[in-house]
Order: structure tokens, then sequence, then C-alpha cells
């Protein structure tokens, strides 16, 4: 079975893994810190933050950006459920902000529109869909009239860079960018997140929150009497200083991810290849063209997402899957738009309001693109699109 997605594990990335292993230090040891000075490093940002997942990273991001009870969230309604959940972990609202049809990703006007609806709203979430940078200029410029907190939703868009060339995570448009290291992202940690900022205040309410909200490097002591003894420091000491979360990353992961990182820049040129061969083989194509027509260039590339007309070729999408299965072609969805969900409906959410993502969703399939696809295989593709969507 060909997968839409995939990881690449090397010999290297193993013996990664076994050398923390046989360190003696299994959690918040060096590759913690190397992979987060790495991250930082890459993305031109001050300070980087591993935590568990991406979806930890959103939870912190979200409740540094104050949202929580009577306050709101807006993301986009493509993207994975992780982005909006993120407000009701906080305790805020969520609300959306429809998609522009060209590049799937939170239309600046729509935010516009939504920010105006919601004048509570205290943090923006845009989603860098499949790897492709957001307006960001745009919405930082409208989220910042507003009041309101950008973090960038980067779980796609490791190595993917703005049209100035500054990275994807440098935060020049955002207060916090997260990523994430699930298998089929650009790199693999197993599970696990990160969060960029160049704000160090930020950087040190993080690091609380990852872990239980206990004091981090030098932050000062709220109690001082019960921190010394006699005016010694007491050497046990350290205090819950506000509630936080057990959201802590393993040496291995972050050992894993480091490796990976190193082979970063091949991964995303060999998904670039192959998105072009797809872009070519497709042109000629009637009843399908692909989702992101825009600025593709300083993509990173994470999905390769086509829009087919399904009334066109008399079929509709389960029928193709299937058909496309059983030839041992992997195939998926990305995404159902968060409001159609029961549980955002059961809070009043109307899929209907978002008519740019309800058409995508209707037209919308991921086809397989990861560092290991071969030509041949991506032939295969290739000749079944050609021959079943025409
Ligand atoms: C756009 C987006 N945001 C957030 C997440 C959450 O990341 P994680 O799975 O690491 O929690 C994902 C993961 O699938 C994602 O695709």
């Amino acid at each position: 079975m060909i997968p839409y997605g995939k990881h690449h594990i090397d010999e290297e990335d193993i013996q990664a893994v076994v050398n923390v292993l046989k360190s003696g230090v299994l959690t918040q040891g060096p590759a913690v810190e190397a992979f987060e000075q790495a991250i930082a490093t890459y993305v031109g940002a001050k300070y980087a933050i591993a935590v568990s997942s991406g979806t930890a990273a959103l939870h912190l991001a979200a409740l540094v950006a104050g949202v929580g009870p009577g306050k709101t969230l807006i993301t986009s309604p493509i993207t994975f459920v992780a982005s909006a959940n993120a407000g009701l972990y906080a305790g805020g609202d969520v609300a959306f902000a429809d998609i522009e049809p060209d590049t799937v990703n939170m239309s600046p006007l729509a935010l516009s529109a939504a920010l105006e609806k919601h004048p509570n709203t205290k943090a923006v979430i845009p989603v860098h869909f499949a790897g492709l940078p957001c307006d960001m200029p745009a919405i930082k410029a409208l989220a910042d009239a507003a009041g309101a907190i950008v973090i960038e939703d980067a779980a796609h868009a490791l190595g993917a860079s703005y049209p100035d060339g500054r990275r994807v995570g440098c935060c020049a448009h955002s207060l916090m960018t997260i990523f994430s290291f699930h298998p089929v992202k650009a790199i693999a940690a197993g599970e696990g997140g990160m969060i960029t900022t160049n704000d160090e205040s930020v950087y040190r309410k993080l690091l609380r929150l990852r872990s239980h909200g206990i004091n981090k490097l030098d932050d000062p002591f709220m109690d001082v009497a019960q921190s010394q003894t006699n005016g010694h420091a007491n050497p046990w000491y350290y205090e819950m200083q506000e509630i936080g979360f057990h959201y802590r990353i393993t040496d291995m992961q972050c050992a894993l991810a480091l490796s990976q990182f190193g082979k970063l820049e091949s991964f995303i040129s060999r998904r670039r290849e192959l998105v072009k061969r797809y872009d070519l083989a497709f042109s000629t194509l009637r009843h399908c063209r692909p989702a992101q027509t825009s600025r593709r260039a300083e993509s990173g590339h994470h999905l390769y997402v086509l829009r087919i007309d399904f009334d066109e070729i008399g079929k509709n999408r389960e029928q193709l899957m299937q058909t496309l299965r059983k030839r041992d072609i992997g195939t998926q969805v990305h995404y159902i738009p968060v409001p159609a969900h029961p549980h955002y409906r059961k809070l009043g959410q109307l899929p209907e309001a978002f008519p740019n993502a309800q058409k995508y969703y209707q037209e919308a399939l991921s086809i397989p693109v990861f560092y290991d696809l071969t030509e041949q295989q991506q032939n295969l593709v290739i000749a079944a699109l050609q021959e079943l969507v025409g």
C-alpha cells in the first residue's frame, strides 16, 4: 500500500535513540536542549521550547495569549481539530474565519469580519495549510488592531518560508509559532511539538507551564521565607507558582527529531520534486487541479491536495478512494471543516457559514507525497488518476 504520507527512518536515527537509551538520561537531558537550539537557530527565533505534542504547544500558546472564559480564539475551519481545541482547553470560545480558495489558508478579509463579530478575541491562529505560509503581514495587522495575539500553527510548515525569505517560525509576524513532529510531518519525533518566540517573558512562562507551573531558570521565588533557612538557600526548594501541565518531551524523542532534522533539507527538496511532477502530470486534466495555486514556492509541501469535480467524473469521493485503495494507493481528506464536527455544532457552529471551506471540503483529496515515494510509485498514482479522474 502506498500511504498518503510516511516518515523516513534510517540507521543514523536508530543509533541516535539507542545512544540516549545507553546514556542514562531519558528525559529533559541534553537532546531536548540541543533540539530546541537547532530549531531556534534554523527558523531564526530567539527561543524554542520543546513539548510533548503540537497539541500541547497550541494549548500552552493559547493560555499565554490570554484565552480563557469570555475570550475568543479564531482559527481556520480547514485544519486539524487541535488548532481550535486549544481555545476550548483554555476555557474560551472558538470562532472561525473562512479560507481563501486559492491557498486554503485563512482569508484576511474573513478574519477582519470575524474580529468585528468577536470583539473579545485574544488569539488568532492562522494555519499554514500543507506547509504554505499564510498572508502573515495582513493577518498580523488585523490582529494588532483588534488587540489579539497571533499564534502561527506551523504544524505543516517546518522548512517553509515567507515571501521575504525569512523562515516560518521566526515569529516576525506573531508572538509564538508552533510545530508538530508527529510521524507524517516534515520530521518525526514519534510525538512531539515546539513553540518558538522572541519574547523572553513568554519563554519563561512557557517553561513553567510545560512543567506543572514550577519556577524555572532564575525565576524569583514568591515565598522568600520558605526558600531559605537563616538566610541560606534551601537546596530542595522549588515553587509551583501557577497551574501548569506535564507537557515535557523525552530525550529519546528529541534525539530522533534532531537526527531527522539533519535531513530536513533533503526531505523538502524531494517533496518539491514530487510536487513538480504531479503539477505537470495533472495540468492537462479537466476535472481536477491542485488545491493550492499561489505561493507554492515557499511551501514545506507537507500535503499534495487535489480539488476534483466529482459531479463531472461520474463517481463520488468514496468510490474513487475505494478504487484507488484496491490499487494500493492510499488517499485522505484534509480536513473535515472543524465547525462541521458534532462537538462544534453542539457549541453553535454552522459549517455553512464558511462557504469556501465547504466547497473545498467537497472537492479535496490528498494523494501520496513523502520522501521515500519512488518515481515508479508516483507514476502509478499519476496513471490511476489520469484514468479515473480524466
Ligand atoms: C494543523 C495542525 N495543527 C496541530 C496539530 C497537532 O499536532 P500533534 O499531532 O503533534 O499534537 C496537527 C497534527 O496533526 C495539525 O495538522
